[in-house]
Parts: C-alpha cells; sequence; structure tokens
C-alpha cells in the first residue's frame, strides 16, 4: 500500500512543481525568440539581453536588444525619463513592460523599469563600436569576445542545428550513435598525426613509472594519443549493432595553418555492415548531406541570411561519381589553367579539387578508384582493379575534400600482412575479421568543412567557437 501511496503522490508534487514553473514564466524573464511574434502582443515580459544600438529621441530612447536566442533583435523603447546613465552600447540590461505591435509592424517592448545588469565602457577596450562592419581577422583576435557579435552568432545557432539535424537524420535511418573514445592507443590513419597524452604531473608520473618504460607509457603502460579518427572502434562496434555513426572532435597535429584545416576539429563517421560496394556508400553521404542541408535551410533562415547564404543549387541535382583516372584527364586537359603540376598517383591537391568543383559548376561529385598506395591501409582494394583503393572522396565547392570514405579491408590474410609493418598492435582490429566477420564500409564527414561549404565561409576557423590551429590555442 505504501509504495502505491508513493506513486500516487510523487507525480502530484511534481504537477506542482511544474505548475508554479509554467506559471512564475509567465511573469519572468522571456527569450526574444519567443516574444518576437506577433500573439505575444499585449503580454507583460522581461527581457534579459546585450544592447546591440541606441537611439536618443525626442521622448524615448530606443534599444535594439539582442539575447541570442535568434538572429532577430528586439526593439526595446523607455522613455527617457528611466533611461540610466551608464546604458550603453554593449552593456547587458534587463527591461520589464508589454509587448506592443510597432508602428512599422514589428513587435517592440514598451518598457516601463530597465536595469543595466552588466556595464560596458566602450573607450575602455571593448573591441567592437557600434554600426561598424568589421572583418573577420578582426573578430578573430577577440574569440572570448566574438559570439557577442551578429554573424558569430548566426553561425553558432546554424552550427547547433546542422549538429541535431545529422543525429536526427542518421538515426531515421537505423544508425546507432556511439561515443567512440578521445584517447586511443591507435593511429587511425597511420599518417603519425598524432598529439600524445600523457599526466602533466611528473610526481605521478614517477610513482607510476615502471622499469624499462617510457614516460609516455607510464600511465596506462602504452603510448597514448588524441584520436584522429574513431574508425577503427567504429569496425568493432558495427559488427554487432550493422549501422553506426560518431560525431566528436578529432586531433590532427599537421603543420598546416591553411583556410582548412584544424587542429581539433569535429567528424562525422559512418560505418555500415554487410555492404556491397563503394556506390552504396556515395549514396548514403549524399543522402545525409542533402537531408541536413534541406532540414538547415528550413529552419535556419534568417540566420543563413545574415551570412547571405543563399540554399546550394546542388541540393536538387544528383551527384556524378568518376573515377580517379577521369578525373586525371580532365585536369591533363586543363594544366594551364592550374599552377601545381599534376602527378598520376598522388592525392589530388587543393587546387586540383577546387577546379574539379569549377568544372561541375559547384555540384559535388565523388571521385572513386585512387591508387591504393595513396590512401590508408584499412582500405579494400577495387574488385576490378588491384592497383586501386576502393575509396571515395567527396569533394564539394569552396573546401574541395569535403568527405572521406572506402571499404574496408576485411580480408583476415591481406589485412594481417599490411598490419605486420605497423606499431602499435592492431591484433584486436585484425580479430574483428575472424570471428563473423562481414564487409564493411564507411565515410567520415569534417563538420566544420561541412558549414564552409553550406554558408560559403572561406576560413574554418570562422566556423567553430574556439578554433585550434599551429601556435593558437586560446584559453
Ligand atoms: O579523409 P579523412 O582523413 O578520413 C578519415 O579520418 C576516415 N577515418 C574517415 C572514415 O572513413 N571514417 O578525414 C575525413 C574528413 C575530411 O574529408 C575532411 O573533411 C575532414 O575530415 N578533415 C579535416 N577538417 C578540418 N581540419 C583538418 N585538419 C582535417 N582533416 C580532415
Ligand atoms: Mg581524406
Amino acid at each position: 500500500m505504501a509504495f502505491v501511496k508513493l506513486i500516487l503522490e510523487v507525480p502530484r508534487s511534481l504537477f506542482l512543481a511544474n505548475s508554479i514553473a509554467v506559471r512564475r514564466n509567465v511573469y519572468s524573464c522571456a527569450r526574444i525568440s519567443e516574444t518576437n511574434v506577433s500573439d505575444a502582443v499585449g503580454k507583460r515580459r522581461i527581457i534579459k539581453g546585450w544592447v546591440k544600438a541606441l537611439r536618443n529621441m525626442k521622448e524615448n530612447v530606443f534599444i535594439d536588444v539582442s539575447d541570442g536566442s535568434c538572429s532577430e533583435h528586439l526593439q526595446v523603447v523607455i522613455p527617457k525619463s528611466v533611461k540610466p546613465s551608464n546604458l550603453t552600447y554593449g552593456s547587458s540590461i534587463s527591461v520589464e513592460g508589454d509587448i506592443a505591435m510597432g508602428p512599422n509592424g514589428r513587435v517592440e517592448l514598451r518598457a516601463e523599469t530597465i536595469s543595466v545588469v552588466g556595464e560596458c565602457v566602450v573607450s575602455d577596450g571593448y573591441p567592437f563600436v557600434p554600426r561598424k562592419k568589421y572583418s573577420q581577422e578582426y573578430i578573430r583576435q577577440y574569440l572570448h569576445m566574438r559570439p557577442r557579435t551578429n554573424s558569430f552568432g548566426s553561425l553558432l545557432r546554424i552550427r547547433d542545428l546542422a549538429t541535431a539535424a545529422i543525429g536526427d537524420h542518421l538515426r531515421s535511418r537505423g544508425f546507432v550513435g556511439i561515443h567512440t573514445p578521445v584517447l586511443t592507443s591507435n593511429d587511425c590513419e597511420g599518417a603519425g598525426e598524432v598529439f600524445s597524452v600523457r599526466p602533466a604531473n611528473e610526481g605521478l608520473l614517477k610513482s607510476m613509472k615502471k622499469e624499462g618504460v617510457s614516460d609516455e607509457e607510464a600511465y596506462f603502460n602504452t603510448k597514448v594519443f588524441l584520436t584522429v579518427s574513431g574508425q577503427l572502434q567504429l569496425e568493432s562496434v558495427v559488427r554487432g549493432l550493422s549501422k553506426v555513426f560518431s560525431f566528436g572532435p578529432t586531433f590532427r597535429a599537421e603543420n598546416s595553418k591553411s583556410r582548412l584545416h584544424l587542429s581539433e576539429f569535429y567528424m562525422i563517421e559512418t560505418e555500415i555492415a554487410f555492404t556491397k560496394n563503394i556506390e552504396e556508400l556515395a549514396k548514403e553521404a549524399e543522402l545525409l548531406l542533402k537531408s541536413v542541408t534541406n532540414y538547415v535551410f528550413d529552419k535556419g533562415a534568417s540566420d543563413l541570411r545574415i551570412h547571405g547564404a543563399p540554399e546550394p543549387d546542388w541540393l536538387h541535382k544528383t551527384f556524378d561519381i568518376i573515377s580517379y583516372d577521369e578525373a586525371i584527364k580532365i585536369l591533363e586537359k586543363n594544366t594551364d589553367r592550374l599552377s601545381l603540376p599534376l602527378k598520376y598517383g598522388e592525392s589530388l591537391s587543393k587546387e586540383h579539387e577546387l577546379f574539379l568543383m569549377h568544372h561541375t559548376s559547384g555540384v559535388p561529385i565523388f571521385i572513386v578508384d585512387f591508387p591504393k598506395d595513396s590512401k590508408p591501409f584499412y582500405m579494400k582494394k577495387a574488385s576490378h582493379d588491384p592497383t586501386k583503393a576502393a575509396a571515395m572522396d567527396l569533394l564539394a565547392p569552396i573546401v574541395g575534400e569535403l568527405i572521406g570514405g572506402s571499404m574496408r579491408e576485411d580480408n583476415y590474410d591481406v589485412l594481417q600482412s599490411k598490419l605486420s609493418s605497423l606499431t602499435p598492435n592492431l591484433d584486436w582490429y585484425l580479430e574483428l575479421r575472424k570471428y563473423g566477420n562481414v564487409p564493411s564500409s564507411g565515410f567520415g564527414m569534417g563538420f566544420e568543412r561541412y558549414l564552409q561549404t553550406i554558408m560559403g565561409i572561406p576560413n574554418i576557423k570562422d566556423t567553430i567557437p574556439f578554433p585550434r590551429w599551429p601556435h593558437n590555442c586560446k584559453f
């Protein structure tokens, strides 16, 4: 009986707490995104945010306020008589009043009370002044203040929207999201671009260190790195869950300060069991790109407008699949328009990738069948040509390579011979091919490069809240 009573009582008290919260909400703080709609007219609201512009008129002061909930600012009108002396551009404020329809047909808040929560003395070193347009290079010098700019606020909302859309889309296709580890003892791409990890506490290291073991191995009994890709771990999980994905930070120690490389970036990786060929994988990648982009342009239209990003034409076009050899032929016919030499067998340079994008008028294109020596050990040979890897790269506007993927080498003996020359030990990876093995394939898409492509952002550093690149790791 006591148990039944408890069940009956708990929801009741929860319900009470909820209804208080709902009632409070009516009178407490509202977000501008909820206020900027006509059915808010006539309602009393408290708004908290930052002053984006300030206009003193004869009787009233007009303030544009942003709270980051949407791209729109809310116009707040206050009588001059209540204006605090420390109300300036950039300050944070709390205002209370009634939502009304303004003469221009847009909702505004007719405030009766206002308080300055945090002052902003612009002349005291605040990097932005009102009504001035700044270059991205300038804004990037103030990474800690950047989220207050309108354009970066929009970027962050689109980034969040796309993050949710990617998870939703992949789950709707039957993929299970997997948290692959950030710390790993493997170098997935085998290119030596790993950052190593060890405890900073020298005393701890000394106390844990066994004889003949390096400082790097003292803690885990093995060298440990920040992951360059969750792929190898996904290959383990896919042999149990059939369709999996991860979406997390990846780290690459490349000495590249290019507009397309970060030392820390986010990657969406998929892995699919029982795949027959690379075309099947390409279709999945195309679907992901189109479905997520469609959603983002549907739901994020006003933020995208701030970036002047039109809906891409390619949303309604089919992506072609061409071989590496065909790509080389196209480039060979146009060497007079290229500054970098073409070397058959090597990876395409960024210039070559972007030329191919120009050639397709900006419609992304899959390149498949790369020379196998230009690709990592885990890629399977193409069934029709042993000199080629069953690999694909998707090239996209602005960035060139956006997605990289392949069929995985699933033959135990072939993989064993490839792995014998590799350290560290990948016996566990080989063993996946021994019991209940299946063919699998997968791809990885750089999330920041994706945002560059759809938003037309030239520099990758402007797509991530706190970019890290060589000689730069603030905060
Ligand atoms: O082509 P990558 O190296 O492929 C892999 O990591 C595979 N293990 C993925 C897989 O099959 N599961 O990287 C995938 C994508 C690239 O196409 C690019 O968009 C992005 O990750 N990328 C970077 N983005 C920003 N900064 C860097 N330094 C990047 N390196 C790769
Ligand atoms: Mg690649």
